[in-house]
Order: structure tokens, then sequence, then C-alpha cells
């Protein structure tokens, strides 16, 4: 779907990837070995025949199956593999900072233990830290389809990993789900548990949908945010702030936020001076980890490498990371001239 070239300038690019859904990382194969290991029925004969399904109308479409597909982790051995195979797929890339959204919720509902999890994801971490020097951590998505009664409880379930944990983000169907549902979830991660946050907001909500994110949750970042373009007073506001938004290109055409990649306003946003990042949403079912994503806009919108290395840039700049990371990631980036 997305074969334009990887140059070797994009393959030697540090990167920084701030918007990927960990349980979206799972490959149509793992998938169908996990279903097999651990007796989850999954109505697809074949890793094959589940991805010929990856043919979305919409948002909805996709996390239907999204949804399905992460009911084949089970044990904290399967969410070590899933952690460690991306962060590892992620460094093939040259991702040098991974900032990864899970789904509690969607976990904790169909009885799933909280603390091999947890325990599990950060220790994938903790181990390409120490073999790599790749940085970075788990934002936890609140899923935005159920009540706030439930957000806030998986809130208390998370307190004993509060230090572990980066930030707070939002996911799941924007449509009859307005960011202000979720305030008091919002002012907790912020004032309570000392978290950064983020939200998916204007992909297939409205510019009323970030500005309500901004004013009302006061978030750090905004996921997706592509629908802004059409309030002109909203893009000034972005513009002025170096509010960053984190914007999955592959992901907005599979999911026909844009027809094509040329539709993409991916380069007009660039240009009126917003902080852009690029970024995977769910790679496996998007078809494109981190340089996919990169080369598909270079080819189809012309950005040129200088241009492609300021948006790398601001995926660092922009990362809930500690500023002696931040330094050493950008002396990285310093060494690869356009
Ligand atoms: N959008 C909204 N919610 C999600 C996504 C996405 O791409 N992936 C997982 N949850
Ligand atoms: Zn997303």
């Amino acid at each position: 779907m997305f074969d334009a070239p990887i140059t070797p300038f994009i393959a030697a690019l540090p990167k920084a990837e701030l918007h990927m859904h960990l349980e979206g990382s799972l490959e149509p194969e793992t998938i169908m070995e996990l279903a097999r290991r651990n007796g989850v029925r999954i109505p697809y004969a074949s890793a094959t025949e589940l991805r010929a399904a990856y043919d979305f109308t919409d948002l909805q479409s996709f996390l239907d199956l999204f949804y399905l597909g992460l009911t084949v982790l089970r044990t904290g051995e399967d969410f070590y593999a899933m952690t460690k195979a991306y962060l590892d797929r992620a460094a093939q890339d040259n991702v040098r900072h991974a900032e990864v959204f899970i789904s509690p919720q969607a976990h904790l509902r169909r009885g799933i233990a909280i603390a091999p999890l947890m325990d599990n994801i950060l220790q994938a971490f903790d181990d390409v830290v120490a073999e790599r020097g790749m940085t970075g951590g788990v934002i936890v998505g609140i899923q935005r389809q159920f009540d706030e009664e439930d957000a806030l409880s998986m809130l208390n379930t998370l307190q004993p990993w509060r230090d572990r944990i980066i930030g707070l983000g939002t996911g799941g169907p924007e449509k009859g789900n307005r960011p202000a549902k979720f305030r008091r979830a919002y002012a907790k991660a912020r004032h309570d548990l000392g978290w950064r946050t983020t939200i998916h907001a204007g992909e297939e909500g409205g510019a009323d949908f970030v500005c309500e994110a901004l004013d009302i949750l006061q978030v750090d970042r905004i996921d997706h945010g592509v629908q802004a373009e059409a309030d002109p007073d909203l893009m000034r506001r972005l513009a002025d702030t170096g509010m960053p938004l984190t914007v999955c290109p592959c992901s907005n055409i599979m999911l026909r936020v844009f027809p094509t990649m040329q539709a993409h306003n991916i380069r007009r946003l660039h240009e009126a001076g917003l902080c852009i990042t690029v970024n995977s949403d769910d790679p496996s079912y998007f078809g494109g980890y981190m340089n996919e994503n990169f080369a598909a806009i270079q080819q189809a919108l012309g950005f040129s490498d200088a241009e492609l290395w300021q948006l790398a840039r601001n995926g660092f700049t922009s990362a809930f990371m500690a500023e002696a990371d931040r330094d050493r990631h950008l002396a990285e980036l310093d060494k690869i001239t356009p």
C-alpha cells in the first residue's frame, strides 16, 4: 500500500515516535499465533485472511478489528513480547525515543490482571534502554466510548505505577465522545499524578474538538488534529503556542480522513507554522512503520530532506522526556545534515 522508497537519508534520520498504540503493533501472524496458544477464538482462518480484512471505511471499522485483535493477549509474557517486538522493529527505523499508548480498559474488562501487564511492558522498555540507549515509555489511553467513571477507576488501578507512566491520552471513537467528557480525569492526571497529557482530537471530530481539548483539558499535545485547518483562529493559536500535533499520515489514508496522500494537509499545516510530528499510529494495521510514513509524505507531497529533518526534530522537542535525554538525542540529530 505505502511503497514509497525509503531513502538513505530517511533511514538514517533519528526519530521520536509519539503516537503509536502498542496493541496496534501486533502483526496478523502474531495475533493468529497467540490466539492458537492462548485458546482465543478469532473469526479468521489465517493471517492472510485477517490481513485481507484490513480494508477500512472509517475509524470505527478499524477499531472493531483493533479491539478484536488485542483479545489474544493473555499473559505477562504476551505483553512483554509485544512491547519488545515493537521496540526492536522501531529501532530498525532509527527510532531513538518511543512513547506508546496502551489501552488498559480493554484488558481490565476482560479480566486481565494489571500487574503482569504493566510490569512486563515496562520491563521491555527497561531492556531497550539497557540494550540500545533508546528512551521512552507508556502513555495510558482512555477509551472514550466508556464513561468517565470507568476512566477514573482505571487511573486508581494504575496508582502503583504512577511514577513509571509518562502521560494520559485518549483514543477510541470521537463521534459522540467530546474531550470535555474527561475533564475530571485530565485534572487528576495533571494535578494529582503529575503526568503530561494529550488526546486524540480532530481526526474524525472537528476543529471544535481541538479547541475543547486546549481550553477545558489543557493538554500538552494534540493527537492527529488535522481537522484544525477548518478554523483559522485555531490555526493561529496552534502556531503561536507551538502546540505539537502528532500526525499519522498512513493512518489518515487508511481510515479515509483524506482520500489520497497527495490530498493530505500535513504540508499545509507545516507551512502554516505548526509544530508537526510524524507517527505511525497502528503500524501493523495501517501499512507502515515510521520510515514508511516519512517516505510516503516525501513522495506524495514533495517534502525536502531538510523539511523531514525539521519534522523529526519536532518529535524530539515535543516529547515528554527528561532534558538530558532530549539534549543527547538532539545532538545525534544535529550530526545528520540534510
Ligand atoms: N484512533 C483512535 N483510537 C485508537 C486508534 C486510532 O488510530 N488506535 C487505537 N485506538
Ligand atoms: Zn491514534
